[in-house]
């Protein structure tokens, strides 16, 4: 073993660092390279120099996932304390010019899509400094990307029980059954649950928060969930509501269009109300754009509101 103590503040480069704590934190090569717009071989080297210069192993690989070693978990931690430091810097300078500036990854839920890219392009006129990204997926994936920590901020409506996470809430998110307009069941009041769940249902896709959600519902009823259908996407399920194919249950937020055709019906036990959360790592430092976004959305987020629907449903 090489037993020199290198000089690495002449030999490691920023750029290797991001890059190493990217894949300690992903557990993979390929993941840090996606979340970095690398390609993989331009990960793979930049690691080789790092470990040259430290000249010891920085990870091993378990099964597919790659651990740190001894180095690697300490190289870890400084790397930490040299980003938080930076952050604090990049506050300064902000402040110093009057002006937040960084950069700001949100996770969002796909039911999220009908007013959070609406809330970012507001913030991010208020804050031309602030570089954000905005990605969306159900709920499992999207806390699938919340324990690897891959963005700074997450809306979700049921935070998970199972992490130790901040959530707070800032907007209402109605779940409400729904169905055609020449739909039976429409024009009735205190529709007992159990003669809802007799028609063909159309269900989110599993690991969907909405599915998640209704299926408690039933459970606790000892009902449970028979889809006749099971959809990717809020939209293609109002669309086949429409087409009279059965009946659902959907946030309010998905029919503020596009849903002329379908009806709220008066079940027992609805609407489900739930909240939008902001949610984020437990004990987590936000950025200096990651508090300026929290504060926008508890000033600016109520105002969004689900609006009312066009057909009523003793239409
Ligand atoms: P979903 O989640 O879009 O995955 O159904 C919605 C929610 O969190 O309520």
């Amino acid at each position: 073993m090489d037993r020199t103590v290198p000089n690495l503040r002449r030999r490691v480069s920023f750029r290797q660092l991001e890059v190493f704590e990217a894949i300690a934190r992903l557990g993979s090569f390929s993941r840090a390279a996606e979340s970095l717009h690398l390609t993989q071989p331009t990960v793979s080297m930049q690691i080789k120099k790092l470990r040259e210069s430290v000249g010891l192993p920085l990870f091993e690989q378990i099964g597919r996932r790659v651990q740190l070693t001894e180095a690697g978990e300490a190289l870890w931690e400084s790397c930490e304390e040299l980003f938080e430091a930076l952050d604090r810097f990049e506050m300064t300078v902000g402040n110093l010019k009057g002006m937040i500036q960084g950069r700001l990854s949100l996770g969002v839920v796909t039911t999220a899509k009908y007013f959070a890219p609406r809330l970012l392009g507001g913030f991010c006129e208020r804050y031309p400094g602030i570089e954000a990204s905005l990605d969306l997926a159900n709920r499992d994936q999207l806390l699938e990307r919340l324990r690897e920590s891959r963005d700074d901020l997450y809306i979700i409506s049921q935070p998970p029980g199972d992490l130790e996470v901040e959530a707070v809430p800032f907007l209402r998110n109605p779940l409400v059954p729904l169905a055609r307009f020449d739909h039976p069941l429409v024009g009735r009041s205190k529709i007992p649950l159990e003669e809802f769940a007799q028609y063909p249902f159309l269900a989110r896709e599993p690991g969907s928060g909405t599915r998640r959600v209704v299926q408690h519902l039933l459970a606790k009823h000892g009902l449970s969930l028979q889809p006749r259908l099971a959809l990717g996407s809020n939209e293609a399920i109002k669309q086949t509501v429409a087409a009279g194919m059965g009946v659902s249950v959907l946030s309010e937020h998905t029919l503020t269009s596009g849903a002329e055709d379908v009806c709220q019906l008066q079940v027992e036990g609805f609407p489900i109300e739930l909240q939008w959360n902001l949610v984020y790592p437990k004990g987590r430092q936000l950025s200096v754009a990651g508090q300026a976004f929290q504060d926008y959305l508890l000033a600016e987020g109520p105002k969004l509101a689900p609006g009312p629907m066009r057909r009523e449903a003793s239409a």
